[in-house]
């Protein structure tokens, strides 16, 4: 098993600092305070690391707090507006917004984006800044995506209700990559997906009972012979990724 101290450095190859500044805005920013109170989350806060939400709501210059607004060419359901999204990112950032879009990352929540993977993960889990832009019903004004971000991601080939779901998976995925985010006892460099195993989805795992209604843990695990039960790991990683 590789140290928690090995983990680190692994961790922290590609990056100048172990903080993330996450920024997401969203219409329900009360969502993510579940999320926010998860561990390896709350670890990362500890560690220098910042969350913040920030709700179209708040900022916008139409009336009634209203942010959305039917399709040209018709069509059900509503749009998020860019004017709206404009200025919720000009009330956080101000002038530094034009910066922004060539030296941090601002990404959309769309299920056209690309795929969000180990590898997407690892690249966003490499930057100091990223902004997560959710929209609700039927997505966001195209010139959203055009302008005012730099790239669009999605967790899969199906629709959700929102991206606000989608920018969890997104920011749960990076911030267990953050040094120290996970506890001492785990690890993410030898889990599904990492170099260690060669991209390959993790071997199982068991604990007790060896034996429970007659189902056994493989011998080998309890054999206490660290170089075969290494070996019996890595094939079944192996057998795992055909
Ligand atoms: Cl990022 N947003 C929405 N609304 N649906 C999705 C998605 C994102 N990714 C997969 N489905």
């Amino acid at each position: 098993m590789t140290s928690a101290r090995q983990s680190r450095s692994l961790n922290a190859q590609n990056r100048t600092t172990d903080r993330l500044r996450l920024d997401i805005f969203t219409l329900f920013p009360e969502w993510f305070t579940w999320f926010k109170g998860q561990r390896h989350v709350v670890n990362s806060v500890e560690n220098g690391s910042e969350i913040r939400l920030f709700n179209y709501r708040d900022t916008t210059h139409l009336s009634n707090r209203q942010v959305d607004d039917t399709p040209y060419g018709g069509g059900p359901g509503m749009v998020l507006r860019v004017d709206v999204v404009d200025s919720a990112l000009k009330k956080v950032y101000g002038d530094e917004r034009k910066a922004m879009l060539e030296k941090q990352r601002i990404v959309v929540l769309t299920p056209s984006g690309r795929k969000l993977d180990e590898g997407v993960v690892r690249e966003l889990a490499g930057l100091e800044r990223i902004t997560l832009l959710c929209a609700r019903y039927e997505g966001f004004d195209e010139r959203v995506r055009e302008f005012l971000s730099n790239d669009a991601i999605s967790i899969g080939n199906y629709v959700l209700s929102g991206g606000e779901l989608a920018s969890m998976v997104v920011a749960d995925s990076v911030i267990r990559k953050l040094p120290g985010s996970l506890g001492d006892e785990e690890s993410c460099v030898e889990e599904s997906f990492s170099e260690a195993l060669s991209g390959a989805p993790e071997y199982p795992h068991y604990t007790r009972p060896a034996e429970y209604s007659g189902w056994q843990v493989p011998d080998v695990l309890l054999s206490g012979d660290h170089s075969r039960i290494r070996k019996w790991r890595m094939k079944r990683s192996n057998e795992l990724a055909q």
